[in-house]
Parts: structure tokens; C-alpha cells; sequence
């Protein structure tokens, strides 16, 4: 998969772009504010239908403007796909050769990418909702089903937590737990199989990464030695007082330990900065091999919050993907690359191919 064109109209300080990114490097550099985070956050849009900032569409959308449109020419296997997006108040619209009918899902499909950006320390320090996404990222990949099933369950989920709310029937609550655990059983058995296939990759980008013992532990969200009807079952009285389910996938976490301790707990933020980047390459090679493509990979500012060793390894290991990488730096730095990058110089919003290139 590569990204071979792009243009952007109307987000956020994004007047109108257009753009020819590099098969492999591509740098985008400019001073604090030019727009650089919002250009990849453009990129992100296309391919995933939301803000990797979690910024709301009319936050996205360019002051005085009515709406943003977006738009890639994808090349995948030798085939030509177009990607389009346009947002406005009156919501998010896709096209997928021109096909309106497959939402976000064919966005993610036709596109897909990864993000490493200056937040993405939350990724291992911050609770089990983004590890769960991480985990549904490659579960969505790698196993063509599991969109559909994780949907089903998370229908089955509300429908329980919503007959607990409603409170007095215990009946109506128990009604939903067949399909709660039918379908729960099955998300977590595809999560598990999944962190199972990319364990070997995870620990060995995390050592690469951080030079220490890196490990992965992934948790159902329920009690090992129970089933989940049992763990259901354990917690009906508790989950009648709070109105809300207490076990189940939706609590699921993948536990990162760092030479043996909790990483979440013990490391600094520069460290929580590559293990997150290690997760993210790691998922991203487990899934180019999978697919048999390389990923689009966006690297917001690789540079904060390391040192020069922790960035050297850290570029190493992009490099070594073979991944269509763009990224951004303040500086024109080219050296972050093992090969010349095409340079973009970006300055209040607008993108010009830099002189020299
Ligand atoms: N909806 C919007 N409409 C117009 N301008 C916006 C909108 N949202 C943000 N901006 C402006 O876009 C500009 C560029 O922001 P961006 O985060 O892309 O900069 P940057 O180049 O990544 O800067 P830094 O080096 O500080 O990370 C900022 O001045 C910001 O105020
Ligand atoms: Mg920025």
C-alpha cells in the first residue's frame, strides 16, 4: 500500500493542499504552529475517520469554513483505490471508489496506518482503553471477522448494561447474557489468538527499543480460572448495584512488564515513549506481513521527548519495516532517515516541496 497523492481542503489551518509523499521517506518540516501536526492529522483522518489528537470534526474543520474535504489516490497491490472524505455539520461522509456505503471500516481498509506521535507515552501509561484499541487495530487486520463480532458484542453489551440500568428484572438482564458470552468468548479468543502471533515481534521491537527484558501480558477482563458465564454470574449482584457490567472483554488490557515490573508504574516517560513506539511497530510488521503490504506510518515529532541514542533506535527500527513513513521535525533534519527523504517545507498552512529537492 502507498499513499501517492493527497490533497486537503479547509482543516484546520490546511487552506487547500496538495501533496506527493515519497514511497518510502518523507520529511515535513516548518516552525512551531506552520501546521505540521494538522497535516498528518489530515493524513490519520483519511484513514481512520477521526482526530489521532481526539479533537471533535468541528474542531477539524477550518474557522469560517463549512466543512473539510480530504482526499488519496491509493495504491495497493497495483491497483489504483480513491479515498475520500468529506466532514461537515452535517456529518462525516466516505467514499471508497466511489462507494459511500462501507463507513470508517473501508477508510480503515483502504488505508491503513499506524501514528506515532508526542502523546503516544499514553498508549503505556494511561488505562486499558487505548491498549484495547491497539489490540482491536490488529484484530481488525489480521482476522477479516472480527469487526463484525466485536460489533455484535458490543450491541450485547449496551443492551445488558441498559436492562441493568432500567433496574427490577433480574430476567431482563439474564436474557442478554447468552449472547453476551457467546460473543464475548469469541472477541477474547481472536484478542488472545492475536497478542498470541505477535508476542515474538512485540518483545523483540520493545528490547531493540528500550535494551531490557520487555514483556507482554494480555488479560481477558475476567477471572482466569472462571468462564465468562461463571465470572457473569459471580458479579449479577454487583453489577445490578452499579447499573453496569463489571467483567467481560470491554474490561480486557494487554499489561506491558518492563524487566519484570508493571511498565506503566516504573518508567520514565522517555521509556513509556519507546515501549508505546515498540507496540506500534510491532503491530504494524505483524500486520504488513499478514497483508503483504507496507502500512502508512506517520511519525509526529519522533524526536521529542528522546535522546539522540533513543532516536537513532527508534528510526532504526522504522527504517527496517519498509513502511511509507512521513514524518515531521521543526528542523530540516534528513538524518533522522537512512535514505534522502522528499522534503516538504509547511509555513502557515501551506506545503511547498523544499528548493533543493
Ligand atoms: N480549526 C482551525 N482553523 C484554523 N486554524 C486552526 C484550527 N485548529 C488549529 N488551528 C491552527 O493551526 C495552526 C497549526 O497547528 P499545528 O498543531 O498543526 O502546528 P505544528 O506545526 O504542528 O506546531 P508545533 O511545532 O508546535 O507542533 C495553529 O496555529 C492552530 O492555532
Ligand atoms: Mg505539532
Amino acid at each position: 500500500m502507498s499513499l501517492k497523492r493527497f490533497t486537503a481542503q479547509g482543516f484546520r489551518c490546511l487552506d487547500s493542499i496538495e501533496f506527493e509523499p515519497d514511497a518510502e521517506y518523507t520529511l515535513i518540516h516548518g516552525a512551531n504552529a506552520s501546521g505540521k501536526t494538522s497535516l498528518l492529522e489530515a493524513l490519520a483522518y483519511l484513514g481512520r475517520g477521526k482526530s489521532f489528537r481526539g479533537a471533535p470534526p468541528a474542531n477539524l474543520i477550518q474557522h469560517g469554513q463549512q466543512e473539510f474535504v480530504l482526499f488519496g489516490q491509493v495504491e495497493r497491490g497495483g491497483r489504483p483505490i480513491n479515498v475520500g472524505v468529506r466532514n461537515s455539520r452535517a456529518g462525516l461522509e466516505v467514499k471508497v471508489d466511489g462507494d459511500k456505503s462501507g463507513g470508517v471500516a473501508a477508510l480503515a481498509g483502504a488505508l491503513p496506518l499506524q501514528v506515532i506521535d508526542p502523546d503516544v507515552h499514553n498508549l503505556v501509561s494511561g488505562g486499558p482503553d487505548e491498549r484495547r484499541r491497539f489490540l482491536d487495530w490488529l484484530a481488525f487486520h489480521v482476522e477479516p471477522d472480527y469487526l463484525g463480532l466485536w460489533r455484535r458484542f458490543r450491541r450485547a453489551l449496551k443492551q445488558r448494561n441498559a436492562a441493568l440500568k432500567s433496574a427490577g428484572r433480574p430476567e431482563s438482564v439474564v436474557a442478554w447474557d447468552k449472547e453476551f458470552c457467546d460473543l464475548g468468548a469469541r472477541v477474547d479468543a481472536v484478542r488472545s489468538q492475536v497478542v498470541e502471533a505477535a508476542l515474538e515481534t512485540l518483545q523483540a521491537q520493545g528490547s531493540a527499543l528500550l535494551r531490557a527484558n520487555i514483556d507482554f501480558r494480555y488479560t481477558s477482563g475476567w477471572s482466569r480460572d472462571r468462564t465468562l458465564r461463571e465470572a457473569l454470574q459471580d458479579h449479577f449482584e454487583r453489577d445490578c448495584v452499579l447499573g453496569t457490567t463489571q467483567v467481560g472483554p470491554h474490561r480486557a488490557d494487554l499489561r506491558l512488564i518492563y524487566d519484570e515490573r508493571q511498565a506503566r508504574r516504573f518508567v520514565s516517560r522517555g521509556q513509556q515513549k519507546l515501549l508505546a513506539s515498540a507496540m506500534i511497530l510491532a503491530a504494524t510488521e505483524r500486520v504488513q506481513t499478514v497483508l503483504q503490504q507496507p502500512l502508512l506510518l506517520l511519525l509526529d515529532d519522533p524526536a521529542a521527548e528522546l535522546d539522540r541514542e533513543s532516536l537513532r533506535r527508534l528510526m532504526t527500527q522504522v527504517a527496517g519495516l519498509g513502511s511509507q513513513v512521513i514524518a515531521t521535525s521543526v528542523e530540516r533534519d534528513e538524518s533522522l532517515f537512512p535514505a534522502a527523504p522528499r522534503v516538504f517545507h509547511v509555513e502557515q498552512g501551506d506545503l511547498r516541496v523544499s528548493a533543493d529537492t
